[in-house]
C-alpha cells in the first residue's frame, strides 16, 4: 500500500462486533471498539476500516505478545524491529497464533526517514513503543549505545509522529524509574528515584521527553506503562523470551538451569530485610502485561497529556518462593548457590496496581504458577522436548 490517508470518519462499533473467541481465552473481549475509517487521498484508493497500530520492537518478548493481542482482537498491526535482539521467526509465530499476519518492517526506530515513510504509507493512528535495549549490566558497560537507542529512539519516534499527526503513544517504561522507593506498595505518585544504571536513566529520560512533548501540544495522549517484572510466555508455548546471551534476569536463568544448560542458580543475597532474606519482586504474566497495553490505548483515546500506569500484580514473591513454586510446577529440583548481593539491587519492590484497575479496568489475573508453567512450556518447546511435567 503506497498512499496517504486522511481521517474520514469514526464509527463506534457495538459490543457484539467483538471478535472474542472463547476457544482462545487469552484474547481480551474488547468492551468497546472505535473503528476509524480512512480514505486514501493520494491515489484515489479508499481504504476502509484501515486503522493500524505500529508496534516498535514487536518481534521482541513483550512486543510480540502485544502484537498478538491486537491481531487477535481483529486489529491491523505494523511491526518495526531491527531484530537486534529477536528473530524473524517471532513474526511467523505471531501470525500462526493470531491467524492473521502483521506487516513487518525490518528497520531501526532511530531511522527518521524510515519512520516518515512508514507513517505516510500505512494508516497508523497509534504507536506502542517497545523497541529498546534492556540489559542492565550491558548498559553500564555501553552507556552511549543505551542512550542512543533508548533515548534517541524515543526522540526520533516522537518527532516523526508529530510530523505525521499521530498523537497516541504507549511507552514501555519500567518500575526501575522509581529507584529504591521508600514506601510499599509503589504507586504512581511515588517520586521517580535516581536510577542506578544507564538503562534505568534512559527510561526516565524517555519518560521526561514524552512529558515535555505532551505539555507542548494538547493533541498528544501518551501512556507511560511502568512494568514491574514481566515473566512467563504465551500458553501455547510458541512465544516467549529468547535471550541471545547469558540471561541477567531471574526467570530466564532459572529456565536454563532447569533444562540443564547451566549448573546452578546463583541467589544474589539472602541477607535482605525480607522474610527469607532474598529479594522480593512483583512478577506478572506477559499475557496480562500485553492486555494492559490494549486497555491503555483504549483509555488514551479519551485522554490528553501524559498518563502513568503501573502494571504489576500488587503481590511480591521472593527469589526462594519463585524457585520453590517452579519446583512444584515442574517437579525439577533447582540447584542453588547463595552468593553476594548483586550491586544496584533493591530488597523489595511491588506495585500498587489500583490506578490501572480504576482507570483502565485492567488487573493482572494469572498466577505465579501459570507464569512458571507457561515459561517452562515455552522453554521445552524451544529445546524440542515434549514432556512438560505438570505444566498446566
Ligand atoms: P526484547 O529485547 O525482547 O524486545 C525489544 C525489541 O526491540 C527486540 O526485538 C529488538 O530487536 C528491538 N530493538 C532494539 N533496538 C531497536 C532499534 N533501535 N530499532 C528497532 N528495534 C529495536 O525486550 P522486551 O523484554 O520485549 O522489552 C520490551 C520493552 O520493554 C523494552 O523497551 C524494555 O526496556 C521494556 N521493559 C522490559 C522489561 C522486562 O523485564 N522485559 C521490564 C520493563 C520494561
Ligand atoms: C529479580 C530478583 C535478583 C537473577 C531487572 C531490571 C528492571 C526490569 C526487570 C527491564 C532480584 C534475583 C536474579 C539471578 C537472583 N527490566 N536474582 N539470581 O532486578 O528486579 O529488574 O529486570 O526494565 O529494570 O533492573 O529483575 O529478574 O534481574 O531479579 O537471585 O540469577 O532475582 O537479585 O532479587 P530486577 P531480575
Amino acid at each position: 500500500m503506497n498512499c496517504t490517508y486522511r481521517l474520514a470518519n469514526k464509527v463506534e462499533l457495538a459490543d457484539q462486533s467483538s471478535p472474542y473467541r472463547p476457544e482462545q481465552p487469552w484474547f481480551l473481549p474488547p468492551h468497546r471498539r472505535i473503528e476509524t475509517i480512512y480514505e486514501a487521498i493520494a491515489d484515489g484508493v479508499t481504504c476502509e476500516g484501515g486503522r493500524m497500530i505500529l508496534i516498535t520492537g514487536g518481534a521482541g518478548y513483550i512486543g510480540a505478545h502485544v502484537a498478538l493481542q491486537w491481531l487477535g482482537n481483529g486489529e491491523d498491526v505494523v511491526i518495526l524491529d531491527n531484530l537486534c535482539n529477536s528473530q524473524r521467526a517471532a513474526i511467523e509465530r505471531i501470525s500462526t497464533l493470531a491467524g492473521k499476519r502483521p506487516e513487518f518492517i525490518q528497520g531501526d526506530v532511530r531511522n527518521r526517514r524510515l519512520l516518515d515513510n512508514l507513517l505516510r504509507d500505512y494508516p497508523i493512528d497509534a504507536v506502542v513503543h517497545c523497541a529498546g535495549l534492556k540489559a542492565v549490566g550491558e548498559s553500564v558497560r555501553e552507556p552511549l549505545r543505551y542512550f542512543d537507542t533508548n533515548v534517541g529512539g524515543s526522540l526520533t519516534l516522537c518527532q516523526a509522529m508529530a510530523q505525521a499527526g499521530v498523537f497516541h503513544l504507549v511507552f514501555s517504561s519500567s518500575a526501575t524509574v522509581y529507584g529504591d522507593c521508600a514506601t510499599l506498595p509503589i504507586n504512581e505518585n511515588c517520586a521517580t528515584g535516581q536510577p542506578t544504571n544507564p538503562y534505568g536513566m534512559s527510561k526516565l529520560m524517555s519518560e521526561n521527553i514524552m512529558k515535555s512533548v505532551a505539555s507542548s501540544d494538547p493533541r498528544w495522549s501518551i501512556g507511560l506503562l511502568r512494568y514491574f517484572n514481566p515473566i512467563g510466555a504465551h500458553p501455547s508455548g510458541l512465544l516467549g523470551e529468547a535471550p541471545t546471551s547469558t540471561p541477567n534476569n531471574l526467570l530466564p536463568y532459572l529456565l536454563e538451569v532447569a533444562s540443564g544448560q547451566r549448573a546452578q542458580l546463583s541467589v544474589f543475597g539472602n541477607d535482605y530485610p525480607t522474610p527469607d532474606g532474598t529479594g522480593i519482586r512483583d512478577y506478572l504474566h506477559v499475557v496480562d502485561l500485553a492486555l494492559g497495553h490494549v486497555c491503555a490505548l483504549g483509555a488514551l483515546r479519551d485522554r490528553h497529556g501524559v498518563s502513568i500506569w503501573n502494571l504489576g500484580t500488587g503481590r511480591g514473591y521472593s527469589v526462594l518462593e519463585v524457585v520453590s513454586a517452579f519446583e512444584q510446577v515442574t517437579g525439577i529440583k533447582i540447584p542453588l548457590r547463595i552468593e553476594a548481593r548483586r550491586p544496584g539491587d533493591i530488597a523489595r519492590c511491588w506495585a500498587d496496581p489500583q490506578k490501572a484497575l480504576e482507570e483502565l479496568g485492567w488487573q493482572a489475573s494469572r498466577s505465579l504458577h501459570s507464569m512458571l508453567a507457561d515459561a517452562w512450556r515455552w522453554q521445552c518447546n524451544q529445546l524440542g522436548q515434549v514432556d512438560v511435567r505438570q505444566a498446566n
